[in-house]
């Protein structure tokens, strides 16, 4: 199967050509384990005459692949996946109008869901049994309907440089799909800002808290907004699993959080908030593959310090051309969050220029 494979050192190649331009010192790389990294797989279900069986499909050619295995996922999703088949191929009952499945680990734990083209409330005494007899968190989606076996929430424990931190969430969240690369990426950005000055600090994107959490002791106080509800209801539940009182979280997109920060809108969401006794000294940033606006780059432009967590190169450069006029880079890491795979995350440290 093609899966557009590019080792690390030819990503690291081309990401030193892209940003020549914009930084001329030492590129720190980050190298992911080849096996066994990614916590979350999504498959196909193929029915042939008989049997399922686990499938992908070639995004260009649309040529189906049936597999056993992933050797890329986490051990614990390998076990589960050969565990699985069998039941569900034994079962007229799970196994008709089956589409698809979604692994989830963490460190300990697993989940599973299953994608079904018929209402899960029909076979919902199978599914109970299916979950009891692999000892599984399993969820059954239908359209408009989602059933739960088990827990339908997992628990993750990150050592970021020593100390520990835990994480709800669930396969609705966005979730850094590279454990190793995330405990590295969140530990290469607290190594970065430790002889900083330090006040506030100000985030966008933050998910159900990632970034937020660890870095949360090295400032005053924390405001971090995310469009999503449900990253934020884990965030906010993050935060209390680890006893950490100085983040203010908020459900906002970007734009509005630039609108409440330029004072063009009040938002009953901010109520609580005087925007006014936040100082920011730093911003960090973490957009999805589009990367920043133009009303998100002059907001990030204010301040001294701007961290940039970044997925897609591209868009980072664009980025960088106008961040660049007020910025200049301090430290640019290349970390193998996809590896085996022609992605690349970057992480940026941009200081202000003083006239
Ligand atoms: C790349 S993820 C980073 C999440 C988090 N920093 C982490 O490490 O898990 C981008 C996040 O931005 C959120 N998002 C997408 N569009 C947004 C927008 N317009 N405004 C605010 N948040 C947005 C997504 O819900 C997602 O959680």
């Amino acid at each position: 199967m093609n899966l557009n494979l590019l080792e690390f050192k030819d990503k690291i190649s081309l990401a030193k050509e892209l940003f020549t331009p914009f930084f001329k010192g030492e590129f720190e790389c980050f190298a992911s384990p080849l096996k066994h990294f990614r916590t979350r797989a999504e498959l196909s279900f193929y029915h042939d005459e008989k049997n399922l069986n686990y499938a992908m499909f070639d995004k260009n050619t649309k040529k189906k692949y049936c597999l056993e295995s992933l050797e890329f996922a986490d051990i614990k999703i390998n076990d589960l996946m050969k565990r699985l088949l069998k039941p569900l191929n034994e079962n007229t009952n799970l196994k008709e109008k089956l589409f698809g499945v979604e692994f989830l680990a963490t460190k300990k734990e697993l989940s599973v869901t299953l994608l079904y083209h018929k209402n899960v409330d029909l076979i919902s005494k199978d599914l109970a049994n299916l979950s009891k007899n692999l000892n599984l968190n399993l969820i059954a989606r239908s359209r408009g309907k989602k059933l739960v076996f088990g827990k339908e929430n997992l628990l993750q424990e990150l050592e970021i440089l020593g100390d520990f931190f835990f994480y709800e969430f669930n396969n609705d969240c966005f979730i850094q799909p590279n454990t190793f690369i995330n405990e590295k990426m969140i530990s290469w950005v607290l190594q970065g800002i430790k002889e900083d000055k330090k006040a506030d600090l100000l985030e966008l994107y933050c998910g159900y808290g990632n970034f937020t959490l660890p870095l949360a002791r090295h400032f005053n106080k924390v405001l971090a907004t995310e469009i999503s509800k449900e990253n934020i209801r884990f965030a906010l539940k993050n935060c209390e699993l680890n006893s950490i009182s100085n983040i203010n979280f908020a459900r906002l997109s970007s734009a509005e959080l630039c609108e409440a920060l330029e004072k063009k809108r009040e938002f009953k969401r901010l109520k609580h908030l005087n925007l006014d006794e936040f100082d920011f000294s730093h911003i960090l940033v973490d957009p999805p593959r589009i990367g920043l606006d133009e009303q998100v780059l002059r907001l990030a432009s204010r301040y001294e310090n701007i961290v940039y967590i970044s997925c897609n190169p591209q868009s980072l450069k664009e980025n960088l051309k106008t961040l660049s006029k007020s910025h200049k880079i301090a430290k640019f890491a290349l970390f193998d969050q996809f590896a085996l795979t022609p992605h690349l995350e970057c992480g940026v440290f941009l200081r202000k220029i003083t006239q």
